[in-house]
């Protein structure tokens, strides 16, 4: 019987094998085994094409300004806000600016409008609801047009007179609404509890825009190819402190001090907000400036209790109070990080460079954010050794932030150059076998992924991605990250590193502000390579060629690398496998030996040593923690490792220490594998369980892997961001869980 077969038998338990089962079992049978293809709701759209994952009508007009007024309100869970958006419209002739010889008013003009595209601005939404629409002489009429699952819900305006000023008065849904729709709602918003941060005491909120979610707390243009400067006035809880992606001035005479000729800019905010605040004494506002145009995936807001500790003229890290000095002292390096990253590509555009301490149920390991990367707070061990994490963000600033992917097709453009600068920056900071070290790891990481995708979307091994109708979130794979690291190294080896870099330095220079396409950066790079490269290395027509395949071809010419300093890790994973293939035990003798052998290694050495490492026998598994006590690590990353393996071994173990890292940590990467993995072999052992058995169905109690997932994932769920929960959701298919 092939396993689909198989599948389907036991989705239909005969009812005398239901009684054994308890709900929970029922629910797994439903849900774990429905989850074989990705179910994808995209209904078809209608007359308004949409475009890079956005309705918003960029092509003939664009917000290029913002001014944004908001309320950060714990009590509702929402934010309350108006934004006046400057908007440039393009030169299309405005037929409707007079009728029969007469100026129109606004009221005539909306009539005709509804028909005249020209004069319509669309925005993306997502879960807003929107009060009013004001134009420079008055209300607008607005309606809701497309929508579908992933992308929102298009906001249509009409403005007859192509006002270049309007005014949208917003709300995001409250927790009331929120909790009414039920999960799977995904905003870019998560409102913690002061039982889910560091300290305990204060609640907390972030955003996480990137890649679409922008318009889950603003009504934009949610489009890369959409730069904008923003001026913000947020009104927040006087007991807690708040960033932007922007500079932060605690008052306007403290901006005009920097900025003497923007009087005014702040002007109307002011007492709007405190007027229509319900307790005004216990806010108070925060003012923000970014000059330097950005797009709305770089939209960020926090809000909770942090404070800062400053390193340089330029740079600070935010923490909340109980775990700042450990952050400072992580993060020691990062002056010098943005000394060698200016060195290499520029001068640092956005005048300071901090980070924010985020609470671990952030999704991401760091988030690029102009001004304030924020940044998970697993990558704080104690050893400084996760920090090429804020080498990377760091390097957005370039890649991403100043010269960004004009479509998420283009992705790689923005991780790959990013991964390829944090390894220049590495290296300059710490030398070429640490950065030769990272890239071995990267490469270990992405064979894994190739060999995943091979099977299951070999398209998405492409660089240049096609993610029509998909959430550009499918295209958040190593692919993007480290094949478009190795190419570009694979660049600077045809070139060598002088020209590559100088190449590079004026791709930055001429993009900056700006997008770029895949096939535009082909484009460039090959003139270059043209007009420059005569050292007959590689024929015209040979690169040419290879750069299209890096690009369009899917899967990967593998470069052979090796790293020194990981060579020791490699031949003790292959050592241990090979004990474990014979069936051999450590004995202790070996125990003390690789206590020695292992004295001086760093977090990396671990990692790649358990990544390396088969299924091993329950007496190895006991073994090595009893030596390395995995287990019990507050390393995130070497924890991750043991967990995967523990699940790949059938180590149970360890599956009170998974539980409790499932509970700990929320970050995306970390997590998903682990549900993912305990499905996956969950499923594995039922079918065999029940081949044995001769059963049509299975006892939850006897596959652990399945009951631990399940009993941990209904306990977490609400602690992870919806970004996170969303993804899991997809690996149980339980839209419904807990309702
Ligand atoms: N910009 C990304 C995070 C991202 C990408 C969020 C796309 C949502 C959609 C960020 O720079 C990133 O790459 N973070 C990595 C860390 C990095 C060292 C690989 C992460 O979060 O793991
Ligand atoms: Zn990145």
């Amino acid at each position: 019987m092939s396993d689909d077969n198989y599948f389907c038998s036991i989705m239909c338990p005969s009812s005398t094998s239901l009684k054994k089962i308890g709900l929970l079992s029922i629910l797994m049978l439903i849900f774990i085994f429905g989850s074989a293809q990705k179910l994808v709701n995209f209904p078809k759209v209608g007359v308004k094409s949409i475009k890079n994952h956005s309705f918003s009508n960029y092509q003939q007009v664009k917000h290029y300004k913002m001014d944004v007024a908001l309320t950060v309100d714990f009590e509702q869970q929402n934010l309350q806000g108006n934004i006046t958006y400057h908007l440039k419209w393009n030169s299309v002739p405005n037929r409707i600016k007079t009728q029969h010889g007469k100026k129109m008013t606004p009221n005539t003009a909306s009539i005709l409008s509804t028909k005249i595209d020209e004069n319509t601005v669309i925005f993306d939404t997502k879960g807003l609801i929107i009060n009013r629409v004001i134009g420079q002489s008055g209300l607008l009429t607005w309606r809701y047009g497309d929508s579908n699952d992933i992308l929102g819900k298009a906001l249509e305006i009409e403005v007859p007179l192509r006002d270049t000023l309007i005014k949208i008065e917003y709300r995001t849904y409250n927790k009331q609404e929120l909790k009414n729709r039920g999960n799977g709602f995904i905003s870019a918003i998560q409102w913690l509890n002061p039982d889910q941060t560091h300290d305990k005491n204060f609640p907390f909120m972030f955003s996480q825009s990137q890649a679409i979610l922008a318009r889950t707390w603003i009504p934009c243009m949610d489009a890369p190819e959409v730069k904008f400067t923003y001026n913000a006035c947020v009104f927040y809880p006087s007991n807690l402190n708040v960033v932007m992606s922007a500079q932060k001035f605690n008052s306007i005479p403290e901006f005009l001090q920097k900025y003497p000729s923007n009087a005014g800019e702040f002007q109307q905010f002011e007492k709007k907000l405190i007027s229509g605040s319900k307790s005004p004494a216990k806010y108070k506002l925060a003012y923000f400036h970014q000059s330097l145009p950005i797009t709305s995936y770089l939209m960020a807001i926090a809000v909770g209790d942090f404070k800062e500790k400053r390193l340089s003229t330029n740079c600070l890290i935010y923490a909340e109070p109980g775990l700042l000095e450990k952050a400072a002292w992580e993060f020691v390096d990062l002056p010098k990080m943005i000394d060698s990253a200016s060195s290499l590509y520029g001068k640092y555009a956005w005048k300071e460079y901090n980070v924010l301490v985020l609470p671990p149920s952030f999704p991401f390991g760091g988030m690029e954010n102009p001004v304030v990367t924020f940044a998970t707070p697993t990558i704080i061990t104690g050893d400084r050794s996760l920090v090429s994490l804020l080498a990377h963000e760091l390097a957005h600033s370039w890649s991403g932030n100043l010269v960004t992917n004009a479509t998420w097709d283009d992705f790689w453009l923005n991780e790959g150059f990013t991964v390829y600068f944090e390894g220049r920056i590495m290296e300059k900071l710490y030398g070429k076998d640490y950065a030769q070290m990272l890239a071995v790891l990267g490469m270990g990481e992405l064979k894994k992924t190739l060999k995943d995708l091979m099977e299951s979307a070999p398209a998405d091994t492409r660089l240049k991605l096609d993610l029509k109708g998909r959430n550009p979130d499918d295209g958040l794979t190593d692919i993007a990250y480290e094949k478009g690291r190795f190419f570009l190294v694979w660049c600077e080896q045809m070139m060598g590193r002088k020209l590559f870099d100088q190449f590079l330095n004026q791709y930055f220079k001429k993009h900056a502000f700006g997008t770029t396409t895949t096939e535009l950066f082909v484009r460039e790079l090959t003139a270059f390579y043209d007009k420059n490269v005569k050292n007959g290395q590689l024929s015209k027509l040979d690169f040419h060629k290879n750069v299209k395949s890096w690009i369009y071809d899917i899967g990967f010419k593998e470069p052979k690398i090796v790293s020194a300093y990981l060579k020791e890790s490699e031949s003790l994973s292959a050592q241990l496998n090979s004990l474990d293939h014979q069936h051999m035990i450590f004995s202790d003798e070996s125990g003390l030996k690789l206590k020695s052998i292992t004295s001086s290694w760093t977090t990396h050495h671990f990692l790649h040593f358990l990544r390396n490492l088969d299924s091993l026998s329950f007496a190895n598994m006991r073994f090595l923690d009893s030596i390395f006590h995995f287990s019990q690590t507050m390393n995130s990353e070497i924890a991750f490792d043991w967990c995967m393996l523990s699940i790949k071994s059938a180590y149970y173990p360890s599956y009170t220490s998974i539980n409790e890292f499932l509970h700990r940590v929320g970050r995306r990467k970390f997590v998903f594998p682990i549900y993912e993995s305990l499905i996956h072999e969950g499923q594995k052992r039922a079918q065999h369980w029940m081949r044995v058995q001769r059963k049509e169905t299975f006892d939850l109690v006897k596959i652990p892997e399945l009951k631990l997932a399940l009993d941990s994932y209904e306990s977490a769920r609400a602690g992870y961001h919806s970004v996170t929960q969303n993804s899991i959701d997809g690996l149980f298919q339980l839209d419904q869980w807990t309702k």
